[in-house]
């Protein structure tokens, strides 16, 4: 373990390894020139309290040109501004809501896992057919809709990277001028003839402006889908590697979709810019400093998790960051565990052989916030699926 980071660590997935902790739990870098947190209790205090922003307007580290990306997305809003958008959007989420789509996910899964050989690549093959079928099925967008959210949310993700440059951020907005364009006509036609899909749910709330609901739409795409795709792909092969875990993700799959969450997080960063003189412990964060929360690091911290290092999937559950936490706790949290749940079980219960191809058809994507997979060939899979 480092005592310090290197300047560029955080920036460097290889040189800071997952959950790698510096010896300080909150420690200021001078030539980052950024507050390193990794403490869970340090964590958990910024990302609950008040006088923290998320807005990059107001975070000098960003290039301008993110400022004209991410108004309106509840993601980078502060309050009351994101109270107000949240309490609008968030009965979209609701279980009751949620619970119907599982009979979907269950179908999506089966016609992807039918379609899997070996040699496929379980990142393009399944990992993300599966998040992006149900958020189209979410917007009710259809085939050419999944298409078009396929092709333009690796570009859109990138203004979430924390480190984003303008050239990850003009590749952002002409993916959001895609989706836009796509969108438009079919918000005109949804307010023509409401649907019980989300669309119409955000239509329905009159309050909410078009730029709103357009902006919404287009957050979903970019916190909902890579994420979702990240667990997925790191998960399975987590499990691979560790085949004894296995038999506790089929006896309790919630209970083992949030250790996999735990160990193997898709998020490895988020940043807050102090909006007032902060004392965390014996720690200042003056206004206007940016803090990065090492939120993987803090899932793994001795302090609060047992054994922190260790994949135990029959672990009693121990709430972690892995959804942020506070006002902007993920709202596709419930979601993106069922998708998880659903495709890892029947994963391994229809190809209990599974394994990686070799090391070598294996490929982590080079990313300071994301914790994720974009290869992962695969072998040892029974025969053709009997489900249809
Ligand atoms: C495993 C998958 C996922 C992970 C790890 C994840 C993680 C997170 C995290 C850490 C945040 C907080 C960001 C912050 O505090 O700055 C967040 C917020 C959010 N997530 Fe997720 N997410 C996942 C899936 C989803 C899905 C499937 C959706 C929707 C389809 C979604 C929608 C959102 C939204 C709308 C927010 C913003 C909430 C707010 O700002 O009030 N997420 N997510």
């Amino acid at each position: 373990m480092t005592d310090t980071l290197e300047p560029a660590a955080y920036a460097d997935p290889a040189a800071r390894p997952l959950g790698a902790r510096p010896a300080l739990p909150i420690y200021y870098d001078a030539t980052a020139g950024v507050h390193i947190v990794s403490g869970f209790t340090e964590c958990s205090e910024i990302l609950r309290s008040e006088g923290w922003s998320s807005d990059p307007r107001n975070n000098p580290l960003l290039p301008p040109e993110s400022q004209l990306l991410t108004t309106s997305s509840v993601l980078f809003m502060d309050p009351p501004d994101h109270t107000r958008l949240r309490r609008l959007i968030a009965p979209a989420f609701t279980p009751r809501r949620l619970q119907p789509l599982r009979s979907r996910i269950e179908g999506i899964v089966d016609q992807a896992l039918a379609q899997l050989g070996d040699g496929s690549d379980l990142v393009s093959e399944l990992s993300h057919l599966v998040p992006v079928a149900v958020i189209a099925e979410l917007l009710d967008v259809g085939a050419d809709g999944a298409e078009m959210l396929m092709a333009q949310t690796p570009r859109l993700v990138r203004i979430l990277e924390v480190d984003a440059t303008a050239e990850d951020l003009s590749e952002a907005a002409s993916a959001s001028l895609e989706v836009t364009m796509f969108l438009t006509p079919l918000l005109a036609q949804r307010r023509q003839q409401p649907g019980e899909d989300f669309i119409s749910f955000l239509l329905s709330q009159e309050e909410l402006t078009l730029t709103e609901v357009l902006a919404t739409v287009i957050t979903l795409l970019t916190a909902g889908h890579e994420t979702t795709a990240a667990l997925i792909a790191s998960g399975a092969y987590a499990l691979i590697q560790q085949r004894g875990q296995i038999p506790a993700l089929l006896n309790d799959p919630s209970r083992a979709i949030d250790e996999l969450l735990r160990h193997q997080p898709p998020v490895k960063l988020l940043a807050r810019v102090a909006m007032a003189d902060h004392q965390i412990g014996n720690h200042l964060v003056a206004q206007g400093d940016v803090a990065l929360l090492l939120v993987d690091t803090a899932n793994r911290d001795p302090d609060r998790f047992e054994r922190p290092d260790e994949l135990d999937l029959a672990r009693d559950p121990v709430p972690s960051l892995v959804f942020g936490a506070g006002v902007h706790f993920c709202l596709g949290a419930g979601l993106a565990r069922m998708e998880a749940e659903v495709t890892l079980s029947r994963l391994f219960t229809q190809h209990p052989d599974v394994a990686v191809e070799a090391e070598s058809t294996v490929r982590w994507r080079p990313s300071s916030t994301f914790h994720t997979l974009d290869l992962l060939r695969i072998t040892g899979l029974s025969g053709p699926s009997s489900v249809s």
